[in-house]
């Protein structure tokens, strides 16, 4: 029999064996029990976890042959082909490569027939939001006169580019990364289903590196599998992933603490000669400062920085980010990764940026304004924006990590159709212009920040503070205008 890999053996066959997604879980079984299916879905969410497995799930619950049911039984002729993938009134169209609005002509035409074998048809319209702007409108007059029977749901990495329009009329699931502990149970079932030997440890590795992307880890522990000879230890992932032990990651966290330059470049040399992989010992290293900004900020106990670190912690994470940012195009990140470390020097040269606040420097939109082009600059209602602001959050949250994302819920946020303000005080905009990139990238518009309390504005010299340049220097200039006297 043909290698079957680990994700595809075991992708979830009922409801009861997916990890994570409860809430989507829940409301689907419970919609299946009421008779409340809705005619079109969006499953937003990374990928691989789980999107595409829950689709097949709920088109074998309103097909199998015992009848309409959130446990279908998994042995009828229906149910196994909607299993491989053949059941002739699943649909599965990738928008990434039938962007068109013939394709969606297509769909249009065939949704006025009955469904062959079952009861109702389901379209599974992968990458969603790569559809071409007249498909959108071409599937929106679908949406809107729904046919019976027939069931869309639209899988997509990135909400945000589904016009508004076509989200009103969908029901909306956002699917998120399972837990690390959810991702090293599953692989845990695969092994010992497998009669396979492995260390716990490992398993929590291979979950953490694959980020919630339950694909990700099980493709991962395949090669594990492989690389090791089917023992699956601490030792084979850490040659296989190239990554350095955590008690290494720490000791080199204590010299950035203690700002030993000298120890650092020579550490790092070390570890350049014996061929780690640079980028993800670098990976390693922000991961740890991360969660140490985060136990650290929540007042909770750290092994090696306390709270008086965390404008440190701030400065380093941010450079650090960039410089792994950087590097990714880069052929030598090797220089790169040394400059950065070089720059730690600096931090005691860093004035704490609130004086500077204070001193007359305010946050203020980006210079450069980016044109938007689609739907969504449309007016929509305050729920909506709600929504899509929520679902900012989300992104920064997995892109700049949970506090940021905390930080920003502390936040009164304004959405303006073309830009997005925030208001907050001295701090939170301390934490939040650190991750301006990040921020303008989840909204997908730019931001400005205003300040919460309206304190009176200084006039001030207007010389340019020399200490606001080294600080634009520092932190390599995102962005910013210098405002005089309170404009
Ligand atoms: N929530 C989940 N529970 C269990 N396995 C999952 C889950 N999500 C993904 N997987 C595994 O990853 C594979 C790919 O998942 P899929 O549903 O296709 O992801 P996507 O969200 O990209 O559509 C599945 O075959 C399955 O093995
Ligand atoms: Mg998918
Ligand atoms: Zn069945």
């Amino acid at each position: 029999m043909a290698y079957l890999s680990f994700a595809r053996k075991y992708r979830p066959k009922d409801f009861s064996s997916v990890i994570g997604q409860k809430h989507v879980v829940k409301t689907l079984k419970n919609a299946i029990k009421l008779g409340r299916i809705s005619h079109a879905y969006i499953f937003a969410g990374p990928r691989g976890v789980g999107k595409t497995t829950i689709a097949r799930i709920l088109t074998k619950c309103l097909n199998c042959k015992e009848g309409i049911t959130d446990q279908p039984c998994g042995v009828c002729e229906n149910c196994l082909e909607i299993d491989k993938g053949s059941f002739p009134d699943m649909y599965e169209i990738d928008a990434a490569s039938n962007r068109g609005i013939d394709d969606i002509r297509n769909i249009k035409e065939g949704v006025n027939y009955a469904p062959i074998k079952g009861r109702y048809k389901t379209y599974i319209i992968d990458e969603a939001h790569m559809l071409t702007r007249e498909a959108f409108n071409a599937l929106l007059k679908t949406l809107e006169e729904p046919p019976p029977n027939t069931v869309f749901i639209l899988a997509t990495t990135e909400l945000h580019k589904i016009p508004e329009t076509i989200k009103s009329r969908c029901q909306a699931f956002l699917f998120k990364p399972p837990t690390e502990e959810e991702i090293k149970e599953y692989l845990k079932k695969i092994l010992e289903n497998e009669g396979i030997p492995y260390e716990e440890e490992a398993l929590l590795l291979i979950a953490r590196y694959s980020k919630g992307g339950v694909r990700d880890a099980a493709s991962l522990l395949d090669q594990v599998v492989t690389y090791s000879d089917g023992n699956v230890s601490v030792k084979a992932v850490e040659e296989l992933l190239g990554i350095v032990s955590d008690e290494y990651i720490n000791s080199f966290l204590t010299l950035i603490k203690e700002k030993n330059i000298k120890e650092l470049i020579k550490q790092f040399q070390k570890l350049y000669r014996e061929g780690v992989d640079l980028n993800i010992f670098w990976k390693q290293l922000l991961d740890k400062i991360h969660e140490a900004l985060v136990e650290v900020s929540l007042g909770k106990e750290h092994p090696i920085f306390t709270e008086e670190d965390i404008k440190d912690l701030i400065y380093i994470e941010s450079i650090f980010r960039k410089a792994f940012q950087e590097a990714s195009s880069s052929e030598e990140p090797k220089n790169l990764y040394e400059l950065t470390l070089l720059k730690l020097n600096y931090i005691k040269d860093l004035k704490s940026i609130e004086e500077l606040l204070k001193s007359g420097v305010s946050i203020s939109k980006k210079a450069t304004t980016v044109e938007k082009t689609s739907t969504q600059e449309e007016a929509t209602e305050p729920k909506k924006k709600a929504d899509s602001i929520e679902l900012a959050i989300q992104k920064v949250a997995k892109d700049a990590g949970k506090i940021i994302a905390a930080a920003l819920k502390k936040t009164k946020i304004e959405d303006h159709g073309n830009n997005i303000t925030i208001f907050c005080d001295d701090k939170l905009l301390q934490i939040l212009q650190s991750k301006l990139d990040v921020l303008e990238k989840s909204f997908g518009k730019p931001v400005k920040f205003e300040k919460l309390q309206l304190k009176e504005t200084k006039k001030k010299s207007k010389k340019r503070d020399e200490t606001v340049d080294k600080v634009l220097d520092l932190f390599q200039g995102k962005i910013i205008t210098y405002k005089e006297g309170g404009q």
